[in-house]
């Protein structure tokens, strides 16, 4: 299983190489030409309009590291409050780069980094537990958010600056805070130049959901001790390699592509993301949101009806091998399984030889003894993607050689090209979330917003 760099494996989906119901080499020989076109557009759009994001491996760091390095060891928790793409690339990254458990260490174990809490939802009873846990005086709160007008973060915001208010007093409110907003416009960076609230930019031309590489997911990464010059270096290994191959050579063309096909040729239209790594498990969640926001339109770039988007799940191995697998195996031929595959763990767990523990010969757990944990996880990995295709369920495979800082860079990287890709694709707008908005505005509503009076009243049906 051990891999140098990260590479995909989309054998299994192809019928040339026995999938049943696979793609085949004509459906390839067709999408090729609408593949490198789609990826020249996206290369000739790179670091412009709502692709500013696909540059961000090459701009300075500077800003939020130095940032970074000027907080260092005030804090003892480090809150991050934010939603959507403001939230789940933090998360993503901590999970895949911080030490398991990092919040249960002591200060000398996380070299006087902070906690982490991301604060993406409004319950109350969540809210408040967090409130009760954290000592204000040694917080830092980075509030997130491109428009500012994000009714969950800035009711979060809101709470947080009034209980510091109170605990740090008013004058020292601003020590604790930092905004990472839209350089120029939205409320929030209006509302932090008239409170002296430092802030850092979320460039214009960087949505949400591929905002992981700018200071939204990168301050709080770099608070938190991960190596971001070596986040941002796979990244740009990775720019590298998708602009210097061609359709079904290139990683993310080749993954959007098998997606694509999956989706509108062979009708299999769930994208289940499956890592065998629990480091791994929150960039599902991230990839869910950045594939599902970005495809799932009711109109083409045309306006006309469109109506598309894979769904994507989340899944983990091994544990949802016993509780999904079997809908995978054996319901509904609709999904394509993408394995996220590590070649190599940090930590060697052995399975002890059971003659230590006291058993006999003959005991029926003895297959087990002499092995390590990554020798199960890798067998598991290897043993369902083959009992999927001995059912005529396709997957792909995605390995990394390890998950540290370079990798999941590439990873994310990968991901984000792929994403806007398929968006050429499937001639959507990968950039705006118009689904989303009428219940916003509806919440607005309810919640008494002025100039949503009329919809309150239609909502309400008191009209
Ligand atoms: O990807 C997106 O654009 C969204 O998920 C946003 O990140 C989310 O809605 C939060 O928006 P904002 O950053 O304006 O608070």
């Amino acid at each position: 299983m051990r891999v140098d760099r990260l590479s995909l494996d989309i054998s299994r989906c192809l019928e040339s190489s026995g999938a049943e119901r696979g793609v085949t080499t004509k459906m390839m020989a067709d999408l090729k030409p609408r593949l490198d076109k789609a990826l020249s557009a996206v290369l000739a759009a790179s670091g412009a309009g709502m692709l500013g994001w696909a540059n961000l491996p090459r701009e300075d760091p500077g800003p939020y590291l130095d940032f970074a390095a000027a907080e260092s060891g005030k804090h003892d928790c480090l809150v991050v409050i934010g939603i959507g793409g403001s939230a789940l690339g933090t998360t993503a990254l901590a999970t895949a780069l911080l030490p398991f458990y990092w919040n249960e260490l002591d200060p000398t174990q996380r070299r006087q980094r902070p906690r982490l809490y991301v604060l993406d939802n409004v319950d109350p009873d969540e809210t408040s537990a967090l409130l009760e846990r954290l000592d204000l005086k040694r917080t830092l709160v980075n509030v997130i958010s491109k428009s500012g007008t994000t009714a969950e973060s800035m009711a979060g915001y809101l709470i947080v600056r009034e209980r510091l208010q109170a605990t740090v007093g008013a004058a020292a409110v601003k020590d604790h805070l930092v905004f990472t907003t839209d350089p120029v416009d939205g409320v929030l960076r209006a509302h932090g130049a008239a409170t002296g609230v430092r802030m850092l930019d979320l460039p214009s031309g960087v949505g949400g959901r591929f905002s992981v590489l700018s200071a939204v997911g990168l301050l709080p990464a770099a608070l938190l001790g991960v190596d971001v010059a070596a986040l941002l270096a796979g990244a740009r290994d990775m720019a590298d390699t998708i602009s210097g191959t061609k359709s079904w050579e290139n990683p993310a063309c080749s993954f959007a592509g098998i997606q694509y096909l999956e989706d509108t040729v062979l009708g299999r239209r769930v994208s289940v993301m499956m890592p065998y790594s629990a480091r791994l498990r929150d960039v599902s969640d991230w990839f869910r949101q950045l594939w599902a926001e970005s495809l799932g339109k009711a109109v083409d770039r045309r306006g006309r009806p469109a109506h598309v988007g894979p769904l994507p799940v989340k899944a983990l191995g091994v544990t949802d091998q016993h509780s999904q697998l079997q809908l995978y195996a054996e319901g509904p031929d609709d999904k394509v399984i993408t394995f996220l595959g590590v070649g190599e763990f940090a930590e060697t767990v052995r399975i002890p030889a059971l003659g230590s523990l006291g058993s006999d010969p003959g005991d029926p757990l003895r297959y087990l003894a002499g092995h390590t944990l990554a020798d199960l996880l890798w067998a598991e990995q290897r043993a369902t993607a083959w009992a999927l295709a001995q059912l005529g369920r396709p997957s792909l495979t995605l390995r990394l050689p390890r998950v540290d800082a370079f990798s999941v860079g590439a990873l994310l990287y990968l991901f984000q090209m792929a994403t806007a890709i398929a968006g050429e694709l499937y001639d959507v707008n990968a950039f705006d979330q118009p689904g989303v908005e009428l219940s916003k505005k509806a919440t607005y509503a309810l919640m008494g917003r002025p100039g949503y009076e009329a919809l309150a009243e239609e909502i309400t049906g008191r009209g």
